[in-house]
């Protein structure tokens, strides 16, 4: 069994979208095993995203990231972290396939509703990044 960490964007919160991806998420056998809503502050979105600093929209995803809440989740399942990326659907909603949450949900590749780690290493800091360890009841 895996865990992965997802986060529900501020363009998600904003449009009342969190039960919707909940639920994607769940009907696709994963389970919320931790769940909070945060408002982050640019500050935490910078350390989030540090793997992205040199990237040209840094300082855009940052911005947003912090502009509005967010919920923050630890999902639990069977190759949880693939099958999250493929609910989740690719980065440009333009580009996802039928039936992911980027398909149906997101409006841009900036504002793109969800966040999923992409591999092992990823999650456990991801995880470490918002959560402390008896958050989490699996
Ligand atoms: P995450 O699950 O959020 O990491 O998405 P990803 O792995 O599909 O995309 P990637 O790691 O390449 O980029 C991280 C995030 O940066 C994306 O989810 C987008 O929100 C944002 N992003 C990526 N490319 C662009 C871009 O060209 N413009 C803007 N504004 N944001 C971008
Ligand atoms: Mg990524």
């Amino acid at each position: 069994i895996e865990r992965t960490f997802s986060m529900i964007k501020p363009d998600a919160t904003k449009r009342n979208l969190t039960g919707a991806i909940t639920k994607k998420l769940e009907d696709a056998g994963l389970r919320v095993v931790a769940s909070k809503r945060v408002w982050m502050s640019r500050r935490q979105a910078e350390g989030f995203y540090a793997v992205h600093k040199e990237r040209p929209f840094f300082d855009e995803l940052c911005e947003f990231m912090s502009s509005a809440p967010t919920v923050v989740q630890v999902l639990e399942g069977e190759n949880a972290i693939l099958k999250n990326r493929e609910i989740m659907g690719a980065t440009n909603p333009a580009e996802a396939a039928e039936g992911t949450i980027r398909k149906e949900f997101a409006t841009s590749i900036g504002e793109n509703s969800v966040h999923g780690s992409d591999a092992p290493e990823t999650a456990a800091e991801e995880i470490r990044y918002w959560f402390s360890d008896t958050e989490i009841v699996g």
